[in-house]
C-alpha cells in the first residue's frame, strides 16, 4: 500500500481511538492536515485565500477550508459522526452501498476522505459538492492521489444552497458543514432549507443544531456559568423541510421570537451570547466550547442591561449576510441589531 494511504489509515484510527485522548486526537488531526497539504501540495496563494460571498452566505477560502481540520474535536465527532450513520444504513440495507452527498468538501472532503480506510466502494459512495473552484481542482487532485475513483459517484460545482439532485440521486445521507457559532455569515441554514427538503428520508449530518440565548459569565478554569433564556432556532432534517414553505416556516424567519431578559441577573453574568450545540450523529456532541463551532457568540455586554428593553426579539436573516439580529420590541422603529 502506498505510504501516503498507510498513514492516513493510521491517522484515521488515531482521531477515531476510543477511548477519547486530546492530546491524540489533537496530533491526528494536525498530522492529517499536514499529510493533506504536503501530498496534494496546497498551496497558500491569493486565490486558494479568497472567500467566495454567494446570496445566501460566504463559502470560506480553501486555505480556511484546510485549517478547518485542525479544530480537532470537530473533526473527530464529524468523522465518527458519519462513520457511525455509515454504518446503521449499511445494516438496514446489507448488500447496498450508502451514497453520501457531501454539500462542502472544501480542498480535501476532510470528512469523508478518511472514511476510504474503513469502508470499501461497495460500501460507501460519494457525491461531492463544492462551490470553490480552487477547492475543485485540489479535490481532484485528493480523489487521485488517495485512488477514490471507485469511491465517487460525481464531482459537483455549484451552489449547495439552491443546487437540484437529479432524480433517482437521491443521497442516503447528506452532510456538510458550512457553519459558524450562533449560525453567523455560513450558509448552513440554507442549505438545510434546501436539501433536507429534497430529501425527507435522508440522514442529515450534523442530525441537530440547537441555538439559544442565554446570559454567560466570564470564563473561569472551570468553564462558563450559564443561564438560558429561551432556544431559538433547531436545524434538523425535520426543520429543513419545512423552512422554505411558506405556511410551516418556523416564526424565526419571519414574525420573530420573543425573549424575556431577567431584570436584576446574578452580577456573574456579564455577557448576553447565543450558544450553539450540535449533535452530530447519535451520541456524537460538540458542547460548549468543545469546537471553534461552539464557542459563545457575544451579541452585548450585560453590563449594559439596565439599558435592555425587558422583552428582544430575536430574527433570523437568510439572505447574503446571514445571521441573527436582534430588536427592541417596545421600538422596531430603532431597527435590528446584529
Ligand atoms: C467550513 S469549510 C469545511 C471544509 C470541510 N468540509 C471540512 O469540514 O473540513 C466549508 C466548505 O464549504 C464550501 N461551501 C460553503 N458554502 C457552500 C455552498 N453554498 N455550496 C457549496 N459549497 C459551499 C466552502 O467553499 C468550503 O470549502
Amino acid at each position: 500500500m502506498a505510504d501516503h494511504i498507510q498513514k492516513l489509515r493510521e491517522i484515521t484510527r488515531l482521531l477515531l481511538e476510543e477511548p477519547l485522548r486530546y492530546p491524540v486526537v489533537r496530533d491526528a488531526a494536525f498530522s492529517l492536515k499536514d499529510l493533506f497539504q504536503e501530498v496534494i501540495a496546497f498551496e497558500e496563494s491569493e486565490i486558494s485565500l479568497a472567500h467566495i460571498e454567494t446570496n445566501y452566505g460566504r463559502a470560506v477560502s480553501p486555505v480556511s477550508a484546510a485549517f478547518c481540520i485542525i479544530d480537532f474535536m470537530r473533526t473527530r465527532m464529524f468523522i465518527k459522526g458519519t462513520a457511525e450513520a455509515i454504518s446503521l444504513r449499511l445494516q438496514k440495507n446489507p448488500g447496498k452501498p450508502v451514497a453520501v452527498l457531501y454539500a462542502g468538501t472544501g480542498p480535501f472532503a476532510s470528512l469523508l476522505t478518511p472514511l476510504t480506510t474503513l469502508f470499501s466502494p461497495s460500501e460507501l459512495k460519494m457525491v461531492l459538492l463544492e462551490l470553490n473552484p480552487v477547492s475543485i481542482e485540489y479535490l481532484h487532485k485528493t480523489i487521485s492521489i488517495f485512488s477514490m475513483g471507485d469511491y465517487v459517484l460525481d464531482v459537483i460545482q455549484a451552489d449547495a444552497s439552491t443546487y437540484q439532485i437529479e432524480t433517482g440521486r437521491h443521497p442516503d445521507i447528506i452532510l456538510t458543514e458550512t457553519m459558524m457559532p450562533g449560525l453567523y455569515r455560513e450558509p448552513i441554514v440554507n442549505i438545510f432549507a434546501n436539501l433536507a427538503a429534497q430529501c425527507p428520508r435522508a440522514i442529515m449530518i450534523p442530525e441537530l443544531v440547537k441555538i439559544e440565548a442565554a446570559l454567560i459569565s466570564n470564563r473561569s478554569p472551570t468553564g462558563h456559568k450559564v443561564l438560558p433564556l429561551k432556544t431559538l432556532m433547531e436545524i434538523s432534517s425535520a426543520t429543513g423541510a419545512t423552512m422554505n414553505n411558506h405556511e410551516r416556516c418556523p416564526a424565526v424567519f419571519h414574525k420573530g421570537i420573543d425573549v424575556e431578559i431577567p431584570a436584576f441577573p446574578d452580577p456573574i453574568y456579564t455577557k448576553v451570547v447565543l450558544l450553539t450545540y450540535i449533535k452530530v450523529f447519535a451520541d456524537n456532541n460538540l458542547g460548549l466550547n468543545e469546537s471553534s463551532l461552539t464557542i459563545p457568540f457575544f451579541l452585548k455586554s450585560a453590563k449594559l442591561i439596565k439599558e435592555f428593553p425587558p422583552v428582544v426579539r430575536f430574527k433570523y436573516e437568510r439572505g447574503l449576510f446571514p445571521g441573527f439580529q436582534f430588536s427592541d420590541i417596545n421600538d422596531l422603529s430603532k431597527g435590528w441589531f446584529h
